[in-house]
């Protein structure tokens, strides 16, 4: 790896490291995130082997498989968890270890038992395992935020002719089979080759559930004291190194807090479960967190953060209690890594979210193209997947979680391949075509690229880092970009172009409701303008249709002081977004003060209202100086279309990509890129 450029920006951060006897060739690890790529008999398959090998040979340091069950299918919560509760599962490890190792990367198994958590238990009509039977809580309706198709995946489980919810306080004799389980699971690791393991003892899992005084109420030498709490991980360690010796990895992942908890782990309860995991032998501390349970932000103000760096003064707490290593997770940019590291305040840093996005960031770094890392979109499709218990997947990056199925090398005969429209899926066909050695040109009929994309980085800061790396992209290669031209039949054969992908996008008319093309009605059409302060919004909006794109719009409207009211034909705002990520924004919308009304059936636009029946069928009226119509969007494609013909007078090969072939918000323009850019 080529350190010219990196070693100056981050010379910490791609510098060598130790977890004990493990010597790790760079500061970054890659998260333990559930994947649910794993064969139905929890052996590693041959989709979650390329998805890890490509972050081995994207120069990650440390790569962590989540969530590896240590008692499958007990005490597992994904349909296609990964475990090594048996023998047989050891061959696909020592599979995957060598695929990784092959790149100079280390890997280590992330031993996990669910608990409460673990929702095979429920659906195959086992108890869940607990500490304490826990206190009734009421369920947060924010939860209750999931579209039909989404509640029927997440339902499954429940429907299975076995499911049953029952609760098991754990006997010694349970605790001490659990013990032995870890144990076994980590010798198993060390046989496959792995070269250490984490103990999952976050995340209201079993382990974390005796940590935490507030799930933790038993009065045996489990419960009661911090001592007591800690006793079932310290035996855990010890069964651990008693079967694996000393010389292997062996540390924890902990939550250092649990928000919002009344009674919850504190950073001084962290600090003292870490000199605890040190003092039985533990190698580092992963510093993760968790919050109140049943809470709809739980997950993106704890082990998920939504905010920037958002747990690292935390592990920077843990960090002066121990003298062993300190890995940190949470959002953390490079940048901030770099200078977590430099300043002592951790010696590691997870990276999840953002080498799903982009497996070659630490390559990137060390050769000095950071700018060129492609950056996650924070729209929680990744972990909004496994909540699905369906495969992980990424926004930014379609083949994440797909990389056999989606990669694409050198074309087989260079062609001239014509791209009409510059938002985000005739941005990405573009640079995959020209990257397969393609001649491209591009048409943008706007005087700027990007598309929709551009309005919606007005809107969310990762939308604008995805947009400004597309188009950085698409200048850095050799494509022929005209802006502001609008293509014809005669541009196309002039050209001789060979392949035209048709990329402009869908049309956004006006509602066609009585009022619906009124002046004081804008589309997304209109939106530039806006944001351009070229045109002028009155103060009470009404923003038709609650999707990703109007409650952007919504919270970008109200931080500038007018009243927002957000229409919703369903009882879901924000669908396009993954599922905690949604529940975070309509939160903060409500905190801001924007009206989101669901089941609204607008009827019509009066001057200075919107006339629309509630879910009982009332008639219902809301102030609107401006109506913004974010709904009613379709598929289109330009005139000339069928009229293009290929040299010698055969119909040119034709594609569509993005929302002028099916609406799909960028999701779905970046993935159909994708699917015809490897395929010309
Ligand atoms: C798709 C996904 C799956 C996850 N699964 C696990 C898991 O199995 N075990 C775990 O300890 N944390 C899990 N997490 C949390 C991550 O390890 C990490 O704390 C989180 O992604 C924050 O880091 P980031 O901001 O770099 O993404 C998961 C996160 C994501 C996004």
């Amino acid at each position: 790896m080529n350190a010219r450029n990196g070693s100056g920006r981050f010379p910490r951060l791609l510098e060598p490291g130790r977890i004990g006897t493990l010597e790790v060739r760079n500061r970054i690890l890659m998260c333990p995130m559930g994947d649910n790529l794993a064969q139905e008999d929890g052996c590693p398959s041959e989709t979650s082997m390329d998805y890890f090998e490509a972050r081995a040979r994207g120069g990650v340091g440390l790569i962590l498989v989540g969530s590896v069950a240590v008692s499958w299918p007990e005490g597992s919560y994904n349909p296609n968890q990964s475990a090594l509760s048996d023998d047989r599962m050891i061959p696909a490890f020592a599979e995957l270890a060598n695929r990784v190792h092959r790149h100079g990367a280390k890997i280590a198994a992330q031993l996990s038992h669910g608990g409460v958590t673990a929702v095979n238990d429920m659906r195959d009509g086992r108890p869940l395992w607990v500490p304490s039977a826990p206190r009734p809580g009421s369920p947060d309706p924010l939860m209750g935020m999931v579209t039909p198709d989404e509640q029927a995946l997440q339902s499954r489980p429940m429907r299975a002719p076995t499911a049953k919810v029952a609760i098991h306080e754990m006997t010694k004799d349970d605790i001490r089979w659990l013990v032995g389980k870890f144990a076994d699971a980590a010798e198993r690791a060390r046989r496959a080759g792995l070269d250490g393991v984490e103990v999952h003892a976050g995340h209201g899992y079993v382990l974390s559930s005796f940590l935490s005084p507030a799930k933790n109420r038993r009065t045996d030498e489990y419960g009661g004291s911090t001592e007591n709490r800690v006793r079932i991980l310290v035996e855990v360690l010890e069964a651990i190194r008693a079967r694996v010796g000393r010389d292997f990895p062996v540390w924890c992942r902990v939550d250092s807090i649990e928000f919002d908890e009344p009674n919850g782990i504190t950073p001084e309860l962290a600090c003292d479960v870490a000199r605890a995991i040190e003092a039985a032998g533990g190698d580092a501390i992963h510093a993760s967190a968790n919050g109140l349970a049943g809470s709809a932000l739980t997950y993106t103000k704890g082990h998920t953060t939504h905010e920037p760096s958002g747990l690292l003064e935390l592990a920077s707490t843990i960090k002066k209690a121990v003298g062993i290593p300190v890995i940190a997770v949470g959002r953390i940019e490079p940048e901030a890594a770099e200078e977590a590291i430099a300043a002592g305040r951790c010696d590691f840093v997870a990276m999840g979210r953002k080498l799903l996005a982009d497996p070659e960031l630490p390559k990137r770094l060390a050769e000095g193209r950071a700018e060129d890392v492609r950056p996650c979109m924070y729209h929680y499709t990744c972990i909004s997947q496994i909540f699905l218990r369906e495969p992980v997947r990424c926004m930014a990056n379609p083949s994440t979680g797909r990389e056999a199925e989606l990669e694409f090398g050198e074309a087989k005969r260079s062609r001239r391949v014509l791209v009409v429209g510059g938002g985000p899926a005739g941005l990405e066909v573009a640079r995959i075509a020209a990257l397969r050695g393609h001649a491209v040109r591009l048409y943008e009929r706007e005087d700027r690229l990007g598309g929709r994309l551009a309005l919606a980085a007005e809107t969310y800061d990762p939308n604008r880092r995805m947009f400004e790396w597309l188009v950085r992209q698409v200048g850095a290669l050799p494509i022929d970009v005209r802006l502001g031209a609008s293509c014809d039949e005669r541009a196309v054969e002039e050209w001789g172009a060979e392949v035209v992908v048709l990329a402009t996008g869908g049309l956004w008319p006006k509602p066609s409701i009585p009022g619906g093309d009124a002046a004081h009605v804008a589309t997304v059409d209109d939106l530039r303008a806006v944001f351009e302060g070229r045109v002028e919004l009155g103060a009470r909006i009404a923003i038709l249709g609650g999707g990703r794109a109007a409650c952007g719009l919504a919270d970008r409207f109200v931080r500038r002081g007018h009243a927002v009211t957000i229409l919703e034909p369903s009882g879901v705002f924000a669908a396009q977004m993954g599922l905690p990520g949604r529940w975070r924004i309509v939160h903060e919308l409500r905190e801001l003060g924007v009206t989101l009304v669901p089941h609204a059936k607008v009827e019509a636009i009066e001057e200075a209202t919107v006339r629309w029946l509630d879910a009982e069928g009332a008639t219902q009226r809301t102030d609107a100086d401006h109506v913004v119509v974010t709904t009613g969007a379709t598929a289109s494609q330009p005139d000339f279309a069928s009229k293009l013909v290929g040299p010698g007078g055969q119909a040119l090969e034709v594609h569509r990509v993005g929302d002028c072939a099916e609406i799909g918000f960028v999701r779905g323009a970046l993935e159909s890129a994708v699917r015809i850019g490897r395929a010309l």
